[in-house]
């Protein structure tokens, strides 16, 4: 059996929603000091709903393909839906990932929230902080 599934493959090599957003509303950045990997994400925010995501990943195949299925999953989504995805989400939606790259989809999890809390930080939005990873 394949060690990636073909949604993985696709979403490696034709990722969706590279790049940055110049003027985001929300912006997270999250990394694993252990291996050095890096993920940012960029959201246009309107009407508590994401109009716009996109991404810059350093990171492995695994975490480019989760970066870009998670900004498919998140573009459309009001904001409640946003911090509901989960990282096992995102590696369903590519079915399945390794286990020892599970870690990878987990980045994408937390750079979404981290951006959506950066959104709500600049617009002075309360919010339930158990919602956020520390
Ligand atoms: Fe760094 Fe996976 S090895 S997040
Ligand atoms: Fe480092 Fe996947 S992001 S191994």
């Amino acid at each position: 059996m394949a060690l990636y599934s073909e949604k993985v493959m696709d979403h490696f090599t034709h990722p969706r929603n590279v790049g940055i957003i110049e003027d985001a509303d929300g912006v997270g950045e999250v990394g694993n000091a252990r291996c050095g990997d890096i993920m940012k994400i960029y959201l246009k925010i309107k009407d508590q709903t994401v109009e716009d995501a996109k991404f810059e990943t350093f990171g492995c195949g695994s975490a480019i393909a989760s970066s870009s299925m998670a900004t498919e999953m998140i573009k459309g989504k009001p904001l409640d839906e946003v911090l509901a995805v989960t990282n096992q989400a995102v590696a369903e939606a590519l079915d399945g990932l390794p286990a020892h790259k599970m870690h990878c989809s987990v980045l994408a999890e937390e750079a979404i929230k981290a951006a959506v809390m950066d959104y709500y930080n600049k617009n002075g939005i309360g919010y339930d902080r158990s919602l956020f990873p520390d």
